[in-house]
Parts: C-alpha cells; structure tokens; sequence
C-alpha cells in the first residue's frame, strides 16, 4: 500500500496556476492583494478529535494570514459534496478535506480540479481520483500498536479477544485493521489468540460499538480478555456496555485519539491505553502546506500512498502509545490536556 520514494516534488497543475493567476488578477484589479483562502470540509464535528483539529488547523492558516472557511457534514456523503461545492463557488484557493466516506469524496476533488482548485485529504485518504496531497498519521502503526499492546500483556495466555472495525467508507479503518493483523495473525496461527466475536462499525457510532460488545458477550460468554477498539469515540461505548455486565477494569480496552474522557478513563482504569497522535503537528503541517499550495508554491514530501488511481504524495507523522504509565510524559508532557483536566485534581 504504501510506496516509499525519495523525493516527491508535487508538480503544480498547471490549470490550476492559470485559475489562480486569473483570480488574482481580479481582486487585484478591485484593490490590492486579496487574503488567501482555504475551504476546510469536515466529516463532522461529533467526535472531539475534530473539534481540536478544525481549531489548531484555523489558528496555524490566520498566523500564516490566510482564512479558513470551515464547515461539518455532520457525517452525510451528498452534504459533503454540497459542502465542498460551496466553497468551489466561494472561490476558495484550496480546499482541505476529512472525508466522511474516502469513495464519496473523489467527486469533490473532480468537481474542485475542474475549478483550478487543489484539494488536501486531512488525515483520511481519498480513493480513486488525482488527489493533490494527504496528510495524516501513520494509521497501519496504529493498528500494529494497538494489537501489539493486548499481545503483550496476553503472553502465553491464550488470549479471547472481540474486534469492532470502524466503518468500511474510511480507509483509515482499513489500514488500523491492516496493522493489527500483523500483529494478530501470527498469534490466531499458533493458536495463542482467538478472535471469538468481530464487527464493522459503520459510522464510527457509539451505540453500534456497544450493540457488538454485548453480542460479543451473548454469544461467545463472558470470558472474555480484551475488546480491540478502534477509537476513543467507540471505547466509551465498549466500557459502558462492559459495565452492564460487571466486567468494566476487569476487560483489556484499547483506544485512539488520546480523548480527554479516555485519558480520564484510562487513569481509572476502565480503558488501557490509547494512541496519541500528534494533532498540533498534523494541523501544522497541513495548514502550512495548505497555504503553499494556495499560494501554488512547489512542495516537497517524502513518502506517497496509492489511492487506486494514482500515488498520492503523503506526509505521514508518527504516533504513540499512551497508557496509566506513560500518560504524564506523553499528552501531559505535550500539553495535550493538563494534569488537572485528566486527574480531577
Ligand atoms: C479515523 C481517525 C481516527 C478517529 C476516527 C473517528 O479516521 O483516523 O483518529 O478519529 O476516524 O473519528
């Protein structure tokens, strides 16, 4: 899946240059240099992690004195591409998407070239079309570490695990079940692990996440060692439904995202750990190359991604393991959330 290459030199399309230059000259025509725009299409604003990421990714454009027209879909394909279609018609110089479903999304970016516009999938991958640049953390690390963390603590144990995978419109979710494969297979071959109960949850919805873990227990008894969540949003959901059956603290769950109330729960001890992933540099990053973009700068990047169509050039940041132990030097440390927010006191 993912191609590593020396450089990437983006090449700049060059409709897109003529579209920008034509723009420019108009609002230079009406008076001095227009302020650079950047659309930003979010899958929806449910989830805290996206509500952190729309405000560092705004605050990081107006330092670097762009503005940022931000908009949730509140997790709807067509309003997505509405969304997406209006800030075409506003004139946006780049449009920056989290795609609620990574197929959807192709036509947005169609409908954006067509305007001269490039487009930036924000950390999930839009599939099937000429996508302009991704940005976002190493997802198939997420999975590795995920699985990597109940095989650990299960060692020799004959481990009974139950499995939510997120939904299957996000690539993301995908790759997070690509890594934890890695991890998992291995251990199902030689017997020292069983997935006893898995599932999609289509939407990453809290309520679906707590309909399978309670299957899972209905079905496969209460002897059950872990609960592979894929997230946070997901992990609140599996601690509660756990709690219904008495088993909260006594099952492993795992997590993504470093969520206040995960981290809260993970110094409780409900949940085990979660991922960290490092939200401020992603937002950084992809503000910063969004500008450029805009601006229709030449950008260099390191790695890509196919995409079905084409190898996307990528930016891929690194993630971390975050459990009871390690929570002070990592999202403590990074001032993710402060010492009285996750302890109370
Ligand atoms: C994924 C994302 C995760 C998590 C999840 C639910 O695509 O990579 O960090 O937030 O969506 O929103």
């Amino acid at each position: 899946m993912r191609l590593r290459i020396s450089l990437v030199v983006v090449s700049l399309l060059l409709s897109a240059a003529i579209g920008f230059a034509l723009r420019r000259s108009e609002s230079e025509s009406s008076g001095g240099e227009r302020k650079l725009r950047i659309g930003l299409s979010l899958d929806t604003l449910e989830v805290e992690r996206w509500q952190h990421d729309r405000d560092l990714f705004t605050a990081r454009a107006r330092e670097l004195g762009a503005d940022v027209l931000a908009i949730s879909a509140s997790g709807d394909d067509e309003r997505q591409v509405r969304d997406c279609q209006g800030l075409i018609n506003d004139k946006v110089d780049v449009l920056v998407i989290v795609a609620h479903d990574g197929t959807a999304m192709a036509e947005a970016v169609r409908r954006a070239h067509e305007a001269a516009i490039p487009v930036i999938a924000y950390d999930r991958l839009i599939l099937g079309c000429d996508l302009d640049l991704y940005v976002t953390c190493d997802n198939v690390r997420v999975g590795e570490l995920q699985a990597g963390y109940i095989a650990d603590r299960f060692k020799g144990k004959k481990a009974r695990i139950v499995r939510i995978i997120g939904p299957k419109s996000d690539n993301n979710a995908a790759l997070f079940k690509i890594g934890q494969d890695h991890v998992l297979q291995p251990l199902i071959d030689r017997g020292e692990l069983t997935i006893v109960h898995e599932d999609y949850d289509d939407g990453w919805r809290a309520d679906v996440a707590k309909r399978i873990v309670t299957a899972a227990i209905t079905q496969a008894g209460r002897n059950i060692d872990a609960v592979l969540s894929p997230g946070d949003f997901t992990s609140g959901a599996v601690v509660q439904a756990l709690s219904e059956e008495g088993l909260a603290g006594k099952v492993l769950v795992t997590g993504q995202d470093a969520d206040l109330v995960a981290c809260q729960r993970i110094v409780e001890g409900t949940q085990a750990m979660t991922i960290y992933k490092p939200l401020k540099l992603l937002a950084i990053r992809a503000a910063d190359l969004a500008v450029k973009l805009g601006r229709r700068q030449p950008i260099v990047v390191r790695d890509s991604i196919n995409n079905g169509k084409i190898d996307v050039p990528t930016v891929l940041l690194p993630v971390t393991v975050v459990d009871r132990e390690s929570m002070d030097r990592t999202v403590i440390a990074e001032g993710f959330h402060t010492h009285a927010e996750i302890y109370g006191k």
